[in-house]
C-alpha cells in the first residue's frame, strides 16, 4: 500500500506532520502484529502540494492519498483507520 501526505504549507499548518509521525507509529505496531495483517508493503511518501489547496475556497488540507484513493481534511484517526481496515487479516 501506497500513502502519500501531502506536506506542503497548507497542509503542514493543519498537522500533516502529525500523521506522518502516526503512521511511523503504525508501522512499528503493525510489524509487531504481523499475524493480524497481511504482509503488503506500507510505502510512506511525503509529497509537495498536489494544489488541491488551492483549487477550491473549500478547506481541504491536510490531503492525504491512500493508493488511489483522495483524503481531504485528513487527520491521524481517519489516516489510521484507513490503512488498519485495508491491511487487517
Ligand atoms: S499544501 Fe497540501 S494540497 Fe496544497
Amino acid at each position: 500500500m501506497k500513502v502519500k501526505v501531502c506536506v506542503g504549507s497548507s497542509c503542514t499548518l493543519l498537522g500533516s506532520m502529525g500523521i506522518l509521525d502516526q503512521i511511523d507509529d503504525l508501522k512499528d505496531i503493525i510489524s509487531e502484529d504481523a499475524d493480524n495483517y497481511n504482509d503488503e508493503e506500507l510505502e510512506v511518501e511525503a509529497i509537495k502540494c498536489l494544489g488541491f489547496c488551492k483549487e477550491t475556497a473549500e478547506k481541504v488540507a491536510p490531503v492525504v492519498v491512500i493508493d488511489d484513493e483522495i483524503m481531504f481534511n485528513a487527520t491521524s484517526q481517519t489516516v489510521m483507520e484507513k490503512i488498519v481496515n485495508k491491511m487487517r487479516k
